[in-house]
């Protein structure tokens, strides 16, 4: 279901719209046009200045290349997101949408692996990201989470996922509104975040935070946060649980496996201040060794997860660096 690469103006609701007329009927179906008049491109807050280009002081440039050299490298979780959307979204027009969708990763992993057969829309509050999403061939518009450009009652399934804490901690339950708003009836929200105090809590403290150009200050959501959210929201129906989302890369050997997660993790977190003090290599070493120090944890059914490497079926080394994540997920 690849759509062709496009060049579309990231600012530019209305070109995005008109795109997606062409490239995909079924998408632009679900966008509201009163909506679409009246809400001003999204206003710019400081997390979605986080995924703007280098020029501006973001790390977007740098997130999208680790995403497109490493396509796969988050291809477990996705998979398993996209799983919790079930029979709602197998149905042949089905849409979800990924509210954060940045580049458009979760809908090329999906083209990669089908792992669905629902069209998935990339959503996102950074120009930049939009525009890169339509080069890469993903149908993208410009919206915040909290006010979408969607139609009541018009998607199948909503993937709040990879940066929720981005999303100010006041608005969150706005973007549960909003996602039970435009779900239709036995449509389901799935809400992905990282626990507070979890290991991915921990690497932004110690790692994104001070080697970044952006900073890292969000607040994370805990279980009951989330399932607070989905109540408040009016969703009757709903569960929180664990997943394991790991990073993983492969190379013919181990040492290399090792360095491509170190490089995947400094291009994506813009560890520029690491490179500055340590090169390009020196610092996707330290990347992948503080990752194999903090990303260490004991699963919700007791067993313990640490970075280890694995054979793949080709002869390969893949590196697999185990993280915790939360996932509410819930039936309107
Ligand atoms: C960590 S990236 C994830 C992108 C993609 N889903 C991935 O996994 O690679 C988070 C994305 O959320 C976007 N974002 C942050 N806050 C947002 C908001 N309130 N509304 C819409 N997008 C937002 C950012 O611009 C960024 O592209």
């Amino acid at each position: 279901m690849t759509a062709q690469a496009m060049i579309v103006d990231g600012t530019d609701l209305d070109a995005q719209a008109s795109a997606l007329r062409t490239v995909s009927p079924r998408l632009h179906r679900c966008l509201d046009p009163v909506r679409l008049t009246t809400t001003a491109s999204a206003a710019l807050d400081r997390s979605v200045r986080d995924f703007g280009p280098e020029t501006t002081g973001g790390r977007g440039g740098a997130y999208v290349r680790a995403q497109t050299t490493q396509l796969a490298a988050r291809a477990d979780g996705i998979r398993a997101l996209l799983g919790l959307f079930g029979p709602a979204v197998r149905h042949p027009d089905a849409v979800v949408l990924d509210l954060l969708g940045g580049n458009g990763l979760v809908r090329q992993v999906n083209d990669l692996f089908g792992l669905i057969d629902a069209e998935i829309l990339t959503c996102d509050g950074a120009p930049h990201m939009v525009s890169a999403a339509w080069a890469q061939g993903s149908p993208a518009v410009l919206q915040q989470a909290q006010h979408l450009v969607v139609r009541d009652c018009s998607v199948d399934g909503v993937l709040l996922a990879y940066g929720t804490h981005h999303i100010p901690a006041a608005e969150r339950a706005g973007v549960a509104r909003e996602a039970r708003r435009v779900l239709r009836a036995g449509g389901v929200f799935v809400l992905h975040d990282f626990d507070v105090g979890s290991p991915m809590d921990t690497w932004f403290a110690e790692v994104v935070d001070p080697y970044s150009a952006t900073g890292h200050r969000y607040p994370h959501l805990t279980r009951t946060v989330i399932g607070d959210h989905l109540a408040a929201a009016g969703f009757r129906g709903y569960r929180v649980t664990e997943i394991v989302d790991p990073y993983v890369t492969t190379a013919p050997t181990r040492e290399e496996a090792r360095l491509r997660l170190g490089r995947y993790l400094t291009d994506m977190y813009g560890l520029v201040r690491a490179e500055a003090e340590l090169g390009p290599d020196g610092a996707s070493a330290w990347a992948a060794r503080r990752a194999e120090e903090i990303f260490r944890f004991t699963t919700q059914d007791g067993v313990p997860a640490r970075p280890r490497f694995e054979r793949t079926s080709d002869g390969q080394w893949a590196y697999l660096v185990p993280r915790p994540a939360l996932v509410g997920t819930a039936v309107k």
